[in-house]
């Protein structure tokens, strides 16, 4: 039994191969290609001009391979697959050997002259030489297209924005009667393909395609068109990273310098330090962002508001400074006048029944005006010492001293409070602002993003 059907295989294949050899040149001679048929290239193929062309389009996105907001370009890589009807182009496929499809070039043939209205560049990559033609006249032609297109982008959002382009496509001179436009595959089946096929997405992430086919209306003609709209939305970590976060870390360095102490000048340091290095982020920020936009983008008011309450703190600071220094000054003046006045303090002696007792007061007058009056044994007369007594006076007068100094710095200490306790509130005061403004500003911003 095996052997039978063994040899009864190797019979019909020996014998159709022995019969005919099934060459495409054949169909070709029939189909008329050999020779010059240019009628076939030359006008639409249909056999009456009726009857309108249908082309199914269907793209898909490969790549995209840039989004810039600066000359808002898009430039997505593209995948199209062209079907059409050629009328004049029919075989039989049982004459022969049951070829059903033809691979010709695709100069041999008409073929439909699409073009895409948003594209700004032409595209310069090889075309695909190939189209399929089958034996009931389909004709199908696939191929990738690096599309340069202009698309209107709103920057508001950035980076947490997301951007529609549209890529329209028609017949450059066919009007509606003669050249109909429908899609192949509908937008979530083209969504579905897109996502499968995505070989880069880079910063963008593709979000959906949706087709909407429209016609366009120019002096009483009509010509249709499908538009394809990426919708694609950008990843933003990049730029959270890189711009967000740090634009945050000298906002809190800004507010931890609140604790370094304001009678040295540091703080002043710090500060515009972190101002200088604020204004080297907004220079990265003006590459980024494009110049046109009709609304300010959000990245934009979260800088300069962030920038003017640095810019204020630094103000604060100054005048905080401006006011110790004055303080100081003052200070420095009330002690050498205080200096002046020990010197010509009036002395004066009470004589008692026993003991005399030499008395020195000094008027010091601090800022508020308070008088203050102080008296001091100073000695008793040297008549009626004593080896103790002296010991004693000498213990007297070391007391006296230390008063004296104590008393001066007291003093100074009282008037530099007094008159730092202005630059504290004031410090106090703008910390309570400060914390409160960027508490409120910077989730209000970020819902702003987010909406
Ligand atoms: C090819 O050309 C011959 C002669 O001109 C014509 O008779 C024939 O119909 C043509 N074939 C097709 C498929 O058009
Ligand atoms: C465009 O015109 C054709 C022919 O008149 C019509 O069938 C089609 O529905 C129109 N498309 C739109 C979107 O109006």
């Amino acid at each position: 039994m095996i052997p039978v059907v063994f040899f009864v295989l190797l019979f019909l294949t020996d014998g159709t191969s022995s019969e005919k050899l099934c060459s495409y040149r054949e169909l070709l001679d029939h189909l008329n290609l050999t020779t010059d048929n240019s009628a076939l290239k030359l006008t639409r193929p249909v056999l009456d001009y009726t009857h309108p062309t249908v082309v199914e389009l269907d793209i898909m996105l490969y790549a995209i391979l840039a989004v810039m907001e600066k000359t808002q370009t898009f430039i997505p890589f593209l995948w199209e697959k062209l079907i059409w009807n050629n009328e004049l182009i029919t075989w039989d496929p049982a004459q022969f050997c049951g070829i059903t499809q033809i691979s010709l070039p695709v100069d041999l043939l008409w073929k439909p002259d699409l073009f895409i209205y948003e594209m700004i560049q032409k595209d310069e990559s090889p075309r695909n030489p190939y189209m399929f033609v089958s034996y009931n006249g389909r004709v199908t032609y696939e191929d990738d297209i690096n599309v340069v297109s202009t698309c209107e982008m709103d920057v508001h959002k950035f980076p947490f924005d997301t951007q529609s382009c549209n890529i329209s496509i028609g017949s450059a001179i066919h009007t509606v009667e003669e050249f109909r436009l429908l899609p192949f595959s509908n937008s979530s089946r083209a969504t579905q393909f897109s996502r499968e096929w995505m070989k880069t997405q880079g910063e963008w992430e593709f979000l959906h395609l949706t087709i909407t086919s429209s016609n366009i209306t120019y002096s009483n003609k009509q010509w249709e068109q499908l538009v394809y709209t990426f919708t694609i939305k950008r990843r933003p970590l990049l730029h959270v990273i890189n711009f967000l976060l740090p634009i945050l870390f000298f906002l809190s360095l800004d507010l931890a310098s609140f604790f370094i102490s304001d009678h040295r000048g540091e703080k002043l340091g710090f500060k515009v330090t972190v101002l200088l290095a604020i204004s080297v982020l907004l220079l990265i920020l003006n590459d980024i962002l494009p110049s046109m936009s009709n609304k300010t983008p959000l990245i934009a008011t979260y800088c300069i508001v962030i920038f003017a309450l640095m810019l204020l703190s630094l103000l604060e600071t100054i005048l905080v400074t401006y006011l110790m220094e004055t303080n100081s000054a003052s200070q420095k003046k009330l002690t050498d006048d205080k200096e002046d006045k020990k010197k010509t303090g009036n002395c004066h002696s009470e004589e008692g029944e026993q003991t005399a007792v030499h008395h020195c007061s000094y008027f010091s007058e601090t800022s508020e005006g308070q008088k203050q009056h102080e008296i001091l044994p100073l000695a008793k007369d040297n008549r009626s010492l004593q080896p103790a007594e002296s010991v004693l006076l000498l213990i007297l007068g070391e007391l006296r001293k230390l008063q004296e100094t104590l008393n001066l710095h007291l003093n100074s200490r009282e008037t530099e409070e007094s008159s730092s306790r202005w630059a504290a509130r004031i410090n106090r005061g703008f910390f309570i602002f400060y914390v409160t403004t960027v508490s409120l500003f910077v989730p209000l911003i970020f819902i702003q993003w987010h909406n």
